[in-house]
Order: C-alpha cells, then structure tokens, then sequence
C-alpha cells in the first residue's frame, strides 16, 4: 500500500454556500495529493499537503516544452449522502498510455486509485449535494528539471486537485451549435492526438475562438492529413444515430479515446442496438442529413455526459438535427450513465468505485 503522510490546513476555508453558483474549474478544495518522481528513485514522497501554490524553477522543462500530461474525472453524491466515483482506473489507465507517449514514468495503477481515494475522503465535505454538480477531479504529471533543452525530463510531479463544480445542465439538456473545423487541424497520424497532452489543447483554441466568434459553442475536428473524416469535438467523442445505427469514428490514434464513449458503446451493444465504430466523412454525414437519414448527433465527456448536437455547420451547410432536440438515444444514454453516477439506478456494469 502507498505510504501517504498528511498534513492537514490549519486555515480551511469555506465552502460555497449557493451550488447554484459553483461555475466549472475555479474554486479548489483544501488539499491536494502529490508525489515526486527522480530518476534511479521512481514515484516516492506521496503526500496530501494543504492545497497552495507549488515552487518552480522557470526554467522548469514542463513550461518550455510541454511535457505535460493530465486526467479528468468526477466524484459523486448520491441520495444516501456517500460519495462515488465513475471508472477511475479507466482514467489512470489512459494516464499511462499518453505518460508512454510523452515519455513521462508510468505510474502505479493501485497507488493512484489508493491516493484518489484517501484525497476524496479527507475533501468528503466538498463534493456537491446539488442535482446534477459534482467534484471535477485533475490529475496531472509535469516535468520539473530546471534545463532549457529538449529532452525527456528526469523529475517530475504528479499532482491531484479537486474543483466542485456545478451542473453541466441548469436548465434541462440543451443541444449545442458545432462548427466543423476546415482550416485547422488537431491531431495527425503518428502524433499525440490519443494522449491527454496539453499541446492538444493550445493548439484548438485558434479554432475554437473562431468558432466562438461565429457563434458556435465547439468545433468538430476533421482528420490532419485528408481533412474529410470525423474526428471529435474539443472536449468530446462524437456520435452520430444514421438511419437507427449508432456510428462514431474508430479510434485510429488522432482520437483521444474517451471512457464515456466506452461506456456510451457499452449500453449500446448491451441493449442490442446497431452499433459501429469506423471511419465516417462529413460528406456521408452531410448525404444522411439531406435523405432524413441523420436521426441524432451528440457528442460524449465526463464534463456534459451526453451533448446533443442542434445545429453542426459545414462550410454554408447549416443542419438542423432532430429539430434542435434532444432525441431518444441520447436521453437514453443521458438517463443511463448520469442514472449509475448518481446512483439513482443500478450498477450493471461494475463501473461504480464507493469511496
Ligand atoms: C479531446 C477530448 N476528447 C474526448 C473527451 C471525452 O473523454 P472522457 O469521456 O473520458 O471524458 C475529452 C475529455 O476528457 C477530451 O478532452
């Protein structure tokens, strides 16, 4: 068992009064866990310290070079007041496929879920007991030699914070306006699109800025080298109901494979509905909708669960999907998984981890 030592604030601060006003991703709770990794030593030094500002050299190899990699993932209060997580090691497994990728030391699957679970129970107090909010939940590694040069980093933190952050939905499921994307591109073959790296990040919001200024809530990323097959939306999978068959892209590695979606493809095959995952064009997106084809759009994240698409935009091709409603397999899929979250209904599937 990881050995953590604690220390507790001596100063906690209050809690938000009014969940209604939580907001996403600005206020963190008490403390924080962290462990240090030296190379010839590996992961050591776990801790749950008071939540504060961490020391850096600037010239810290994180901040040059981007040799960052992060998690995001949920804590939930169901009615009896306990506190659960959804697929955790999914998420730390991912963790470890984009550490391969950007050559950052892998971590222990076990210890993870063990520091998680310890830093939850200690912040029990902050998760939400708002319908719909939660404790949004970012791990994260940065590489912290002081050198200005490019090479795999040999120190390194990881480092979990916990935000509660308020219900993606206060006024019942929106749909949302997706933009797709002709100019810029997120993710090539043989890159970096599979991992949770921050380079994926700084590099859509360009697009996505654009997209914001025309009104459009996200952008729906086309492939980097053809620039005609689906890819996915900035913090989402995407997919899409075609004549009463599920299909979404494959994950061919420019595709961050998301555990929603995972799961989402889970209920699916489980209910025995038609499903598929393979590449797909806009084109063939664009015919479906012009033959009353197109039944649904939605995207899948652990920050919205299930974001129905009202209106995806292609050049001068508006499409309206569904009349901007939410339609039936996406509530179902909504109902599903925020159903086994909450735990308002029962976990078939053993994705539930109480804490
Ligand atoms: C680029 C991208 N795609 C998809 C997802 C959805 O992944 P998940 O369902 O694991 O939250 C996310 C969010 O984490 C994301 O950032």
């Amino acid at each position: 068992m990881l050995d953590i030592r604690i220390e507790r604030t001596a100063t906690p601060k209050a809690k938000p009064t009014d969940e209604t006003k939580l907001g996403f991703g600005h206020i963190f709770t008490d403390h924080m866990f962290i462990m240090n990794y030296d190379t010839g030593l590996g992961w050591h030094d776990a801790r749950i310290v008071p939540y504060g500002e961490i020391s850096l050299s600037p010239a810290a190899m994180c901040l040059h070079y981007g040799q960052e990699i992060f998690e995001g993932l949920k804590a939930y209060r169901t009615a009896d007041g306990s506190v659960q997580l959804f697929r955790p090691d999914e998420n730390f497994k991912r963790m470890n496929v984009s550490a391969d990728r950007m050559v950052i030391p892998e971590l222990n699957i076990e210890d993870c879920l063990y520091a998680l679970k310890t830093l939850v129970k200690m912040e029990e107090e902050w998760v939400p007991h708002t319908e719909g909010a939660s404790l949004y939940i970012r791990p994260f590694i940065i590489a912290t030699d002081p050198y200005v040069g490019v090479r795999p980093a040999d120190h390194y933190m990881f480092i979990i914070i916990l935000s509660p952050s308020g219900a993606y939905y206060s006024t019942g499921l929106n749909p949302v306006k997706i933009y797709v994307e002709k100019q810029y591109v997120r993710a090539v073959r043989g890159g970096t699109g599979f991992a949770k790296t921050a380079a994926n990040y700084a590099i859509s919001l360009k697009g996505q800025q654009e997209a914001h200024d025309q009104d459009y809530e996200q952008v729906l990323w086309l492939d980097g080298v053809e620039q005609k097959y689906i890819e996915e939306v900035g913090s989402m999978n995407i997919m899409f109901v075609i004549d009463g068959e599920v299909v979404t892209p494959e994950l061919t590695g420019s595709v961050l494979p998301g555990i929603t979606r995972k799961s989402a493809l889970e209920i699916c095959r489980k209910k025995g509905m038609k499903v598929s995952e393979r590449r797909i064009t806009i084109d063939e997106v664009a015919k479906a909708y012009d033959e009353g084809k197109l039944n649904e759009v939605f995207g899948t994240g652990t920050a919205a669960v299930i974001s129905p698409v009202g209106h995806l935009k292609w050049g001068d091709k508006i499409m309206t999907i569904n009349d901007n409603k939410i339609g039936p397999v996406s509530q179902m899929l909504y109902d599903t998984m925020t159903g086994i979250q909450w735990g308002k209904i029962a976990d078939e599937y053993n994705w539930i981890v109480k804490i």
